[in-house]
């Protein structure tokens, strides 16, 4: 298939929304995605994957003082399993590197099998735990990060 990854533009929303919504208990508004992808403020960047054409899901990241966030990675039911959720989280990989960033940090239901094993194929380490955070089931959230550079040590004396 022919895969291309690209900055999403206001008329993805309702595509975006749509995946949202298959995707999990408590989407985000088709609004809540449209006030991110319009964002004036530069450290948004919500990416869309298209396979052969259609809509397959898309990534949010939030870069700022040289630390990224991961928001959001999402892919179409009908699509999961082909390597466009590892094509698209490396992406952000890559513009996050391209941005200055030296950490990425995200954060992830414990009970996320498929995601979890994503973000440990890619090098992320489980850093912390927030016990019972999610009301619904009672799942931790798991806090994970991955080294993106050398951090500069200044040690004074
Ligand atoms: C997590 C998600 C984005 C993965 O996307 P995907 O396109 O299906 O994943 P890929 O095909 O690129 O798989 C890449 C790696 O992820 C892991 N993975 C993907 N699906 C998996 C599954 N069902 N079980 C276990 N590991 C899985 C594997 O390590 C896989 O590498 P491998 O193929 O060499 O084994 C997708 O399952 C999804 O959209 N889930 C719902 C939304 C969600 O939970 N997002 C994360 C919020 S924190």
């Amino acid at each position: 298939m022919n895969e291309t990854i690209r900055q999403a533009k206001l008329y993805d929303v309702p595509a975006l929304s749509r995946i949202e919504q298959d995707s999990f208990d408590s989407p985000w508004s088709a609004d809540e995605i449209a006030k991110d992808v319009t964002s004036k403020d530069g450290g948004i960047y919500v990416a869309v994957i298209e396979s052969g054409g259609e809509t397959a899901g898309y990534a949010e990241m939030r870069t700022v003082a040289g630390e990224a966030q991961i928001y959001n990675i999402v892919i179409d039911k009908a699509f999961r399993g082909r390597g466009l959720g590892e094509m698209l989280l490396r992406h952000l990989i890559d513009r996050a590197k391209e941005a200055g960033c030296r950490l990425m940090t995200l954060e992830v239901r414990g009970g996320n099998g498929a995601a979890m094993e994503l973000y440990h194929k890619l090098g992320f380490r489980e850093v912390g735990r927030r016990k019972g955070y999610y009301a619904k089931g009672g799942e931790d959230a798991v806090l994970m990060d991955l080294m993106l550079g050398e951090f500069e040590i200044t040690v004074e004396v």
